[in-house]
């Protein structure tokens, strides 16, 4: 078979290319370990309500003014639904599903996270204004999607 000279510097060029990508990737997923915010923590999704953390919802106080807002998360709502922390709590939130995938936004802040049955997801924010903060699921999950959410009052 005979290429044109063109040809043949086209085909190396989309090669090498290809080769750069995978070569990229690589050294992404492997050298620098690139992996779910949740730190791959896993858990039994069918026995959530037996397994610790989640055997213990809410908040729990960790350190000066610093929490952990242990929550579960299923078709169509937030457990616990209603939450009140005080103005300036660093706030760790440690969720997992008990059914299927949803979100955990809360808007106008840094938390947007992926809420995946059998893995426990975390994520941290700090509280510093008084207010009503919303939490809201932002992965279509169902026909109650649009009712899924939960109130954080920080005051
Ligand atoms: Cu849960 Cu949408």
């Amino acid at each position: 078979m005979h290429l044109h000279r063109f040809e043949k510097i086209w085909l190396m060029v989309g090669g090498a290319t290809l080769v750069l990508f995978l070569i990229v990737l690589s050294v992404n997923a492997y050298a620098m370990g690139m992996m779910p915010p949740s730190h791959m923590k896993m858990i039994d999704p069918k026995k959530v309500d037996e397994t610790a953390p989640f055997d213990n919802l809410g908040l729990h106080k960790t350190g000066d003014n610093e929490y952990d807002l242990v929550m579960t998360s299923f078709i169509f709502t937030f457990q616990p639904n209603q939450i009140e922390v005080p103005v300036g709590a660093k706030v760790k939130f440690v969720v997992t599903s008990k059914d299927v995938v949803h979100g955990f936004e809360i808007p106008k802040t840094n938390v947007n996270i992926m809420v995946l049955p059998g893995h426990i997801s975390e994520v941290t924010h700090t509280f510093d204004k008084p207010g009503t903060y919303l939490i809201l699921c932002n992965e279509y999950c169902g026909a109650g999607h649009q009712l899924m959410a939960a109130t954080i009052v920080v005051k």
